[in-house]
């Protein structure tokens, strides 16, 4: 049986019911940027031993929560589980972000890419998020996650991280119907990795699309919120009784946040480059919004923090409907004491 929520300010905050106050939490949360993160990593000698021990990755999912006054917990896992369970073989370089092994280059590449059993080969995760929720006991709601289909495949046939994104959007030109295949590959295995991750006690779930804004908007709509829409379509959408809320979030996305709101999803993450009242235009209100501060300002001091903080809130401005957050995720050299002042002003400030 599991305990009833003690705060559920961000689920009512993404069905958009009016909340005591605007909620609050971080992506990236768990990381770098904290001491305890460090040391936790370094027992468990790297990232991804760190991600597959569910005892490690709840310690640290647990740690951000027991510093700040956060109003959300979110799995501590990658995106890149899933080309890993693929066979792509997923390793990180120091100092140079993930790599594949394996990266997918041709055709019969993608044909022989299995659609993983997330009961199987990431069974992991799974027991991660079961983990959690059990230690968690309530406190605040579990986010689940994945990487959007296009996000993934940038990954996976890229070999790692991209500056140009000449290999995928090489791909994107010269065989589209490879890479089709590839996002559809994806996406079923986002759908059946997402579905898991509720039945194992994910209360909502965020898709993480770094990098369609890299995208024209025709191909936008055909190589990303295409797939994005197969997933939403294909969640399960309630869990115990409760609505489970899906936020789809595309960096640099503004410019399509009233077609993301098409997709019929919950909530859309927004970046600071969009500023939230022109959002709420955009979408005319029918999603919940999260964001949209910029990481850096937290290099500034408390006083500098508090104002931006302020600006986030009067630009959503009054009703319901937002979820307070960075525009995207924490960056490493952060004071974590800078974070403490973001979240008691946001508590603060947006006290009804
Ligand atoms: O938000 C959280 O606290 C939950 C954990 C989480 C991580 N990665 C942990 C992580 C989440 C939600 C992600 C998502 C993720 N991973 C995304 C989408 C969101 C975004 O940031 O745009 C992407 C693109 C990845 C892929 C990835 N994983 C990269 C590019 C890197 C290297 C990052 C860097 O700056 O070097 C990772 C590794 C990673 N994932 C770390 C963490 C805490 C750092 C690993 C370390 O300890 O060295």
């Amino acid at each position: 049986m599991s305990q009833p929520l003690q705060n559920d300010l961000y689920l009512r905050a993404l069905n958009r019911e009016e909340t005591s106050r605007t909620p609050v939490w971080v992506m990236r949360q768990a990381g770098r940027y904290l001491p305890e993160y460090l040391k936790v990593r370094k027992q468990a000698g790297d990232f991804m031993t760190l991600c597959s021990t569910p005892d490690l990755a709840c310690e640290v999912t647990l740690q951000p929560l027991d510093r700040f006054n956060l109003d959300a917990a979110i799995l501590f896992s990658d995106i890149l589980t899933i080309p890993d369970a693929m066979g792509l073989g997923l390793h990180f370089e120091t100092g140079e972000g993930p790599k594949f092994s394996n990266p997918v280059r041709t055709r019969a590449d993608v044909e022989k890419l299995p659609i993983p059993d997330p009961m199987d080969s990431l069974r992991y995760v799974m027991d991660a998020v079961s983990t959690i929720r059990r230690e968690l006991n309530g406190r605040v709601p579990l986010i689940g996650f994945s990487g959007s289909p296009w996000t993934l495949a940038t990954y996976m046939i890229e070999g790692g991280g991209s500056k140009d994104f000449s290999k995928v959007k090489g791909m994107l030109f010269s065989d589209p119907e490879s890479l089709h295949m590839l996002l559809d590959k994806t996406a079923q295995s986002v759908i059946s990795y997402l579905n898991a991750q509720v039945e194992s006690g994910a209360q909502s779930l965020m898709i993480f699309d770094t990098w369609g804004g890299v995208l024209s908007p025709e191909n936008y709509r055909e190589f990303s919120l295409r797939y994005m829409q197969q997933i939403v379509d294909g969640l399960k959408r309630e869990s115990d009784g409760r609505k489970v809320p899906v936020v789809l979030f595309t960096k640099n996305g503004g410019q399509w946040l009233d077609i993301m709101a098409d997709t019929g999803c919950d909530g859309l993450g927004v970046d600071w480059t969009t500023n939230l009242a022109d959002a709420r235009i955009k979408t005319g209100d029918r999603v919940a919004l999260q964001g949209n501060l910029d990481p850096s300002v937290l290099y500034g001091s408390p006083e500098v923090i508090k104002h931006h903080v302020q600006k986030v809130l009067d630009s959503y401005g009054p009703g319901p409907g937002h979820v307070f957050n960075l525009g995207h995720g924490i960056h490493q050299f952060v004071n974590p004491e800078h974070l403490g002042v973001m979240v008691e002003a946001v508590r603060e400030l947006s006290t009804r």
